[in-house]
């Protein structure tokens, strides 16, 4: 908690004004921080005590200004937890956004395409997630300053109506579906993606920590889209690759940005 208020305190200093908005920007959609107007842009190896995300794609840097007239926070790049950061580190942004005074939230992922209906491309609204992590980023003492020990995660995406909403009126076409959260690094084999085919949409390696620390914090608006970058088959045939994700998340950036854009204007 201690650090969790030193980081807060450290960024208050540095920001402008007090962010309302977060945006954490997944695998290959970091660029939309560069539409942030009136940018703060503050590097995660500057912060005391804060970790650095290295993995291809990310950028590590919050950028903190003007999207859309909101004030917002983003992260170009977020932590992993296949990076080896524990789910804490993973926690920690989300909770010192929350003192910063955030209460709305918008995740971002790359994933990779469970529902044979999906194709490459597809924006995702998150519906639900399954948390396939095997930990939890709320395990140890409970941090009651910030939330209540057993926090329900029933409606945690509330604002899919209003994402359905801004695809509609920006004409950026979308599909809706659980997410499911594993570990990574490595991609499903054949026999997992038809497992988890069963279950969910979606198949990524993050987002579901944030939002679990989200909600436990009472952000009051959380809003998750995923980029389909690859289609599982369920076969041996198609083989998944990180160059061909950050590929996939490049070529829909522009109706991307159209659409969390949009969102960010009406969240
Ligand atoms: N699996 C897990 N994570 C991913 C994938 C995938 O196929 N694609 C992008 N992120």
């Amino acid at each position: 908690m201690e650090n969790i208020k030193k980081t807060a305190e450290f960024l208050k200093k540095r920001l402008k004004e007090e962010p309302e908005i977060a945006l954490i920007l997944g695998s290959g959609l970091g660029s939309i921080a560069e539409l942030i107007e009136d940018k703060t842009i503050i590097d995660y190896d500057q912060i005391p005590g804060f970790p650095v995300s290295k993995v291809e794609g990310h950028k590590n840097r919050f950028v903190a200004g003007r999207l859309s007239g909101k004030k917002v926070i983003a992260m170009q790049g977020r932590f992993h937890f296949y990076e080896g950061y524990s789910m804490q580190q993973i926690a920690m942004p989300l909770r010192v956004f929350k003192i910063l005074g955030v209460e709305s939230l918008l995740v971002t992922n790359a994933a990779g395409g469970l529902n044979p209906n999906f194709e490459v491309g597809d924006l995702m609204i998150i519906r639900d997630h399954i948390n396939g992590m095997g930990t939890n980023p709320l395990i140890g003492p409970n941090l009651d300053e910030i939330g209540t020990r057993f926090p329900p995660m029933t409606g945690a995406y509330n604002c899919q109506e209003l994402i359905k909403e801004c695809a509609e009126k920006t004409s950026v076409p979308v599909v809706s579906g659980t997410y499911i959260a594993l570990t990574g690094p490595c991609y499903e084999t054949p026999a997992e993606q038809r497992m988890y085919r069963m279950f969910a949409d979606a198949v990524g390696m993050s987002t579901v920590p944030e939002v679990i620390t989200a909600v436990h914090a009472g952000y009051k608006n959380i809003a998750g889209i995923s980029l389909i970058t690859n289609v599982h088959t369920g076969t041996a045939h198609f083989i998944p690759n990180h160059e061909e994700v950050v590929e996939a998340a490049t070529k829909a950036k522009p109706k991307f940005q159209k659409l969390v854009m949009s969102v960010i204007e009406n969240m």
